[in-house]
């Protein structure tokens, strides 16, 4: 299959492919200057050429939960491992959000996603977050969902809400290699969820939410990489494959040191673009759950605007933009280490 659109990122670690639509062209159609003018401030801002005087893009992870145990998730970690990296009995509320999302839209955010370690869907107030955030202004709005909840009710409120685009991790042609890839999931009741959603919005007569079906690469499902885009092509918009990256010293049976994604290629810029709230209220300057011990503030005690222009984040940026890793803050050692390979 031909690729007409293709994005590495920064590290060469996700692949964006569709062979028939480039999904920034129909974004642009659909939303307007202001998608232009966002893609613009990030693209500046990840090439460090322009500092935002907020964060472009902002991620809400409402709570730490999920309905699956994926092998290759800190999900799927033993209770004690797992609460190193959070806690199911705290939440951060829809009405938190909102005042989130109302200090975004007075300071020039652009985005606003439902990032971090959860099952988004497990929440009912994700359509009418989005809806709100686009009604202050914000032009992209965007989540990873497993599936398994993509009701048609859930479907037509997030087709109603202005999300844009909807990310379902897939990650298996077959039943037998999801059931690996996906513990606790069904294979059956997840394509038919994304074929009736592709339905629905065709019966609707909308263009977006955009539909990008993910496929995280290890050596369980390697083997299924052109089944599933075979199965998928043209009936969805675009594709992610992802490299696995460790997250732990030990890494599950099935996921040998060679799978692991290649070294980084250059300087991380997430702290000079977004930051990910977390469900107990803390402020990450990234979205990979290496960084989740990187605090940078509470949203509980502190505005996002005094965390993005206070001296922590500005130590951070300064230290990574020094390069030295054996100068950088652990988590974001551990981050590089992930990616390299063995
Ligand atoms: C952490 S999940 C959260 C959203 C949702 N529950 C889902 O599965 O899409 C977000 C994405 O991270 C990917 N992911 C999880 N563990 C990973 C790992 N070790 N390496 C690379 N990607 C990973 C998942 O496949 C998914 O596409
Ligand atoms: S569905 Fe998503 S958050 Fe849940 S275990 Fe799988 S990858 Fe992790």
């Amino acid at each position: 299959m031909s690729e007409q659109f293709r994005y590495k990122d920064s590290r060469g670690v996700s692949r964006l492919m569709s062979d028939h639509i480039d999904p920034h062209r129909i974004l642009a159609e659909e939303i307007g200057p202001a998608y232009e003018d966002y893609r613009r401030r990030w693209e500046a801002a990840r090439t460090f050429q322009e500092q935002p005087a907020f964060p472009i893009h902002v991620d809400y992870e409402m709570m730490f939960r999920c309905n699956l145990s994926c092998p290759m998730c800190l999900m799927s970690l033993p209770p004690e491992r797992r609460r190193v990296y959070g806690s199911a009995a705290e939440a951060l509320s829809p009405e938190k959000v909102r005042e989130l999302i109302d200090e975004g839209a007075r300071n020039g955010q652009c985005a606003m996603g439902f990032g971090g370690l959860w099952e988004p869907l497990l929440s009912p107030a994700i359509p009418d977050l989005v809806a709100y955030g686009r009604s202050k202004g914000l032009v992209d709005a965007l989540f990873n969902t497993n599936g398994f909840f993509l009701t048609e009710d859930t479907g037509r409120a997030l087709i109603d809400s202005g999300l844009t685009k909807l990310m379902i991790s897939l990650d298996a042609a077959s039943e037998e290699v999801y059931a690996q890839m996906r513990v606790g999931s069904d294979f059956n009741t997840v394509a038919s969820n994304i074929e009736k959603f592709m339905n629905l919005r065709a019966r609707m007569n909308s263009r977006l939410p955009l539909v990008r079906l993910s496929f995280c690469r290890t050596a369980l499902n390697e083997h299924e990489l052109e089944p599933f885009l075979e199965r998928w092509h043209g009936l969805v918009d675009f594709f992610s494959i992802q490299a696995y990256g460790r997250y732990e010293s030990a890494d599950p049976p099935g996921f040998p040191a060679d799978w692991l994604a290649p070294p980084p290629a250059g300087r991380c810029a997430q702290p000079h673009k977004r930051l990910l709230i977390r469900h107990n209220g803390d402020i990450m300057p990234c979205c990979d759950a290496s960084g989740t011990q990187l605090v940078m503030g509470n949203v509980h005690k502190d505005s996002l605007f005094e965390i993005w222009n206070g001296p922590k984040l500005a130590e951070l940026r300064q230290r990574l933009g020094a390069g030295d890793l054996k100068g950088l803050a652990a988590s974001c050692q551990a981050c590089q280490d992930k990616f390299e390979t063995a």
